[in-house]
């Protein structure tokens, strides 16, 4: 109570006319005192008066401002920088003071994409001690936005400070609505997209809703609108998922693109540690993650994990993940790598990446 020492009359019952006049003095002196704070402008971090009305305190916070989308116009690599605080950490200030042991919105997502690599990816960054991530896909801000930032952190694992929280749900990068919801959240969330040659990209995709629909048309069929006339049905999600450079063009409405980490799907399992040091570099981390954690397995194609320093088997990914492919026609595949040429050339000029898909 800062305004007491002013007042020492103001404790004092009953009250004598002379100190009855003290206080009414006081209290003027008090409400004065405030409004002139008011008006330098620190009336929304002062602590409360008794009696004075809310309405006086509803000057708008500078963070609130800074949680509204930019123009949607301004090309996307220009920020608005308001040197406005991140919401994450604003969200968490305040909730206890044991900071040990807390759940907290990711700072960190892997956006995508579909059967591009995204399990491998967060399977070797969980092996970092400083990384926490959900296992389950939770498909916040493209299915579930309404349920609220509250339940999205509730299904975040408890982290202490100075872990990365992470998730991924691979169709956030194809969805029109989640740069915007991210933003929203955090203007600095760090952003990982898995990409893989859409070629064979979309042959892994058809190749898995295969598995759980064996009736589904062939892959050709689904993948012109008229084969005739070799025109290709870029509506098909399969194929419309390869779109990278498309699909970018909205995140850079958002985010500037050095803060979107572009994984290549084929290195991480070739190279699975040179990739790593990329990923562990962009997210600030110790490069704890290295070739002492894989063991290539040629039978499967794809790299075992294995915890250094133990006698434990290595961990192999996942039984499904080894499909066989169906077997299309090389005209084709053909047709589809020049459908995608264009797009994959404009992917590389704005990653400034070149990825070898052609
Ligand atoms: C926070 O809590 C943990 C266990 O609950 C305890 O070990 C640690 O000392 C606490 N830290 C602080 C700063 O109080
Ligand atoms: C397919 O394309 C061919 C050649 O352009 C055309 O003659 C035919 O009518 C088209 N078929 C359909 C169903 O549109």
């Amino acid at each position: 109570m800062e305004y007491s020492p002013l007042c020492p009359a103001a404790h004092a019952t009953p009250l004598p006319p002379v100190r009855n006049k003290l206080l009414v003095l006081c209290v003027m002196l008090s409400l004065w005192a405030y409004t002139l704070y008011c008006c330098i402008g620190y009336c929304s971090t002062a602590p409360g008066l008794p009696g004075l009305s809310a309405d006086s305190r509803e000057t708008p916070s500078p963070r609130a401002l800074s949680t509204e989308l930019p123009n949607g116009d301004s090309g996307g690599f220009g920020e608005p920088d308001g040197g406005s605080s991140n919401r994450v950490e604003e969200w968490d200030e305040g909730r206890t003071l044991n900071d040990s042991e807390t759940k907290k919105l990711p700072q960190a997502i892997i956006i995508g994409v579909k059967k591009g690599g995204t399990r491998a990816l967060l399977e070797f960054l969980r092996l970092h001690p400083d990384i926490r991530a959900v296992g389950a896909e939770p498909h916040f801000f493209d299915r579930n936005y309404e349920k609220g930032l509250e339940w999205y952190r509730d299904l975040m694992p408890k982290s202490l400070e100075g872990q990365i929280t992470m998730e991924k749900t691979p169709s956030y990068f194809v969805t029109k609505e989640v740069p915007g919801r991210i933003y929203a959240m955090s203007k600095d969330t760090k952003l990982i997209v898995v990409v893989r040659d859409p070629v064979t990209r979309a042959i892994s995709d058809y190749t898995q809703t295969r598995s759980k629909k064996p009736d589904i048309p062939s892959f050709e069929s689904l993948t012109f609108k008229n084969s005739t006339a070799g025109l290709i049905d870029a509506t098909w999600s399969a194929l419309q998922i390869g779109m990278y450079a498309r699909h970018l063009e909205r995140w850079l409405r958002f985010f500037p693109i050095n803060q979107i980490l572009f994984v290549s799907g084929e290195r991480l399992i070739t190279d699975p540690a040179g990739e790593m040091a990329r990923v562990q570099d962009f997210l600030g981390l110790r490069r704890v993650v290295t070739d002492k954690y894989f063991h290539f397995n040629p039978a499967k194609g794809f790299p075992c994990l294995k915890k250094p320093e133990s006698n434990s088997k290595p961990h192999c990914l996942g039984k499904t993940k080894g499909r066989t492919h169906p077997n299309i026609h090389p005209d084709v595949i053909q047709q589809l790598r020049d459908f995608y040429k264009p797009f994959n050339k404009k992917f590389y000029h704005m990653t400034r990446q070149d990825f070898g898909w052609d």
